[in-house]
């Protein structure tokens, strides 16, 4: 029997679910990879808390060199969450000798080329398949069982909240705001959702997960971002009776050294695979050269989803005889030869309020014509307010900046822009 000693960063939703599944699990462990998993210590901010899982009092610490200084630990496993102090204490504990399991998306995201190299000077090995995607096995699946896939695009609803609030939105015409509320009160968005819904937890996850499907570092900063706070049930509503569904989509195209890296509302249509992925479910749809299309669908979030990512590294470190870490040069900037698009091309949804009088429409095809911005289809929706009409156009394929121009052009006085929503086939 191995005996494999841990100490825990952390011990809130996540840190409490792999309690849990660890004591859950010890037969099988025994049973099947004999191994025995013993947790030491748990660092915490407040020892005096109530905790959702039975870990003893004892165990509790709030000094994270207790768990860093012991010989004995020989995995830490970190769910505080945060840059820092998460960052530095996960270097301490690689320099220690010690191999690390993380949950934690903007550490990895922000700072993997630090923790790469600590790792790498001792030996040790950074695991991180909860980062992404809570129990969805993305990291592996890009790490391993698809390295002989030259990944062409990638397109992920990577966002539980958003996800919820979006397709609650769709199923029954409510507005964002109150959505927003309902999911704060069943525990599904947080008390500051700012990073779900304007979008940079996605694009965290997008970062990470983009850099091993085009085996190069795609820095955080590179990545475009837009979130959901605008988006409006007459959006929606629109979207619907045109045929698409709205997600918040995490996009990653490769085309030679060409990347694109975004993060926005976009509509795909309701036969897309990834329509059907609701509420606070994720999926990540992929197409490799080798392996063609491909999703993977699950639960991107909570306490035990996340925890069987968290446990199932910890086993894997436990067994492994030698830590595979990603082959790319890992900076903390991106490679030089690597250009990162942003006039990349898109279909448009465009809702404008117009005038209600005749040559209108001549004009707003003017403008986007100007650009070599061609529709595809337009429709009117609901009647004459103050003298406007709801109009909504679907673009064909067009460049971002082309759009952008074509936008700008348009006279407030005949007609404004409601809004402009990125179309994905
Ligand atoms: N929640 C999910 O569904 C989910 C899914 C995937 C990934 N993740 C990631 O997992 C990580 C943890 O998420 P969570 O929801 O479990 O967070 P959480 O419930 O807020 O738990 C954080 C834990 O870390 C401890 N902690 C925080 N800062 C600390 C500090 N400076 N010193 C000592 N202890 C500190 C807290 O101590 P106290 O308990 O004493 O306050 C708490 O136990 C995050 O990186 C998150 O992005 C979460």
């Amino acid at each position: 029997m191995k005996d494999v000693v841990i100490g825990f960063l952390g011990c809130g939703n996540v840190g409490g679910g792999v309690w849990k599944l660890l004591e859950d699990f010890q037969k099988e462990l025994a049973h099947r990879d004999n191994l025995r998993i013993r947790v030491k210590k748990v660092l915490v901010r407040d020892v005096n808390k109530s905790r959702t899982c039975a870990v003893p009092r004892e165990l509790l610490t709030t000094d994270v060199s207790e768990i860093i200084n012991d010989p004995e630990i020989s995995i830490v496993v970190e769910f505080m969450g945060g840059e820092q102090p998460a960052t530095e204490y996960m270097i301490r504990a690689l320099r220690a000798g010690k191999t690390v399991v993380t949950a934690n998306k903007v550490a990895v995201a922000l700072n993997w080329h630090r923790l790469q190299a600590a790792a790498q000077e001792t030996n040790v090995g950074l695991y991180y398949e909860a980062s992404v995607c809570g129990a969805i096995p993305i990291i592996d699946t890009l790490n391993h069982s698809l390295q002989a896939n030259r990944i062409h695009y990638l397109m992920g609803i990577i966002n539980g909240t958003t996800n919820y609030i979006l397709s609650r939105m769709y199923d029954k015409g409510e507005d964002y705001n109150a959505v927003l509320e309902d999911a704060k009160r069943l525990g599904l968005a947080e008390p500051n959702p700012a990073s779900d819904v304007e979008g940079f937890d996605a694009a965290y996850k997008l970062s990470i997960m983009s850099s091993l499907a085009f085996h190069a570092r795609i820095p955080f900063s590179k990545v475009y971002v837009e979130g959901i706070t605008h988006v409006t049930a007459m959006d929606i509503a629109c979207g619907k009776e045109m045929g698409y569904v709205l997600k918040l989509l995490a996009i990653a195209k490769r085309d030679g050294d060409s990347i694109e890296v975004r993060v926005h509302p976009t509509f795909i249509p309701t036969e897309h695979p990834l329509a059907q992925v609701n509420g606070s479910f994720n999926a990540v749809y992929l197409h490799g050269h080798a392996c063609q299309e491909m999703m993977l669908q699950g639960r991107g979030a909570g306490d035990m989803p996340t925890a069987s990512a968290v446990v199932g590294d910890i086993i894997h470190a436990s067994i492994a005889d030698v830590h595979v870490h990603p082959t790319f040069a890992n900076k903390a900037d991106a490679d030089a030869t690597l250009a990162f698009e942003d006039n990349w091309r898109s279909r448009y949804f465009v809702r404008i309020s117009a005038v209600d009088k005749p040559g209108v429409l001549a004009k707003v095809a003017g403008w986007f014509a100007q650009e070599n911005v061609s529709i595809a289809t337009m429709m009117q929706k609901g009647s004459v307010e103050d003298g406007r009409v709801p109009l909504i156009f679907i673009t064909h394929e067009a460049p971002e900046k082309a759009m952008q121009a074509a936008l700008a052009a348009f006279d407030p006085a005949i007609c404004t822009v409601d809004s402009m929503i990125r179309v994905e086939k």
